[in-house]
């Protein structure tokens, strides 16, 4: 893992942005993603200045979510759809070859699994997955104990998430699933880049980092990924 410890939220953004620009250049017809909640979203407005300033050309490159709250549509407060859609879609002056925005409230839920393995198996492997890291060591929704070589799949939304969740939409929604690219298709990524600030990440992160390798921390099977970045501000990295 290469950690890259950065002196605040600001720096931790633009870090990971470049990093992301930096696979795009690489292979420019490729794919990368994005996750929803509250520590992508500087990174994700860096990013998009970086394509609106043309330092980055996204016009070949295909864009997917990485979750989603299943029972919530893109036009839902607090949906990663709504997310993707305000902060970086809407901003993008030219926008991605294509995009696959997950749709938790579709009525076949089960199609819209098929759908997200479809999107990544056509244009992936991921050149770029940035992931967040849950409270509980979730990616997207891999909670505790998933199964590592899973694809997308559907899965019961963990205690700890029931309880963080009211942070992104109050008492209005209540689900009890999530949807979400699997471990496989993460791991599978050419390059992972996890993020985190905050204090309140400190002790997760250095689970992930440091812990063993279990589903119990789904984020530990990163220390198994060739070319992963850890980027935190000092606060979340402070017990790395
Ligand atoms: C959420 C999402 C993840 C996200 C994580 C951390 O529940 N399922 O994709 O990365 O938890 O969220 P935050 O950045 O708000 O701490």
């Amino acid at each position: 893992m290469h950690i890259v410890v950065c002196k605040d939220y600001e720096e931790m953004s633009r870090r990971a942005a470049e990093i992301v620009a930096e696979q795009v250049k690489k292979r420019p017809d490729g794919l990368i993603s994005f996750p929803g909640g509250d520590t992508p979203l500087g990174m994700v407005h860096v990013f998009a200045d970086m394509v609106n300033e043309g330092k980055v050309d996204i016009s070949r490159t295909h864009y997917v979510s990485l979750d989603e709250w299943v029972g919530l549509s893109n036009e839902d407060e607090g949906s990663c759809g709504l997310f993707n859609q305000q902060n970086l879609l809407s901003r993008l002056q030219h926008p991605f070859a294509g995009t696959h925005i997950i749709n938790g409230a579709a009525e076949d839920i089960e199609s819209e699994r098929v759908a997200l393995n479809d999107y990544i198996s056509q244009y992936g492997p991921l050149d770029a997955s940035v992931l967040g890291i849950g409270m509980n060591g979730h990616l997207g929704f891999n909670e505790n104990g998933v199964d590592f070589d899973l694809d997308a799949h559907i899965i019961p939304l963990s205690e700890t998430t029931l309880q963080v969740m009211t942070k992104y939409f109050g008492e209005k929604f209540h689900p009890t699933q999530g949807i979400s690219q699997g471990i496989r298709q993460i791991m599978a990524a050419k390059t992972v880049i996890l993020i985190a600030n905050g204090a309140h990440k400190a002790e997760i992160l250095k689970k992930a980092v440091h812990g063993p390798v279990t589903n119990e921390v789904p984020a530990s099977v990163l220390q198994n990924h060739p070319n992963c970045y850890v980027v935190a501000d000092e606060a979340a990295a402070a017990l790395l």
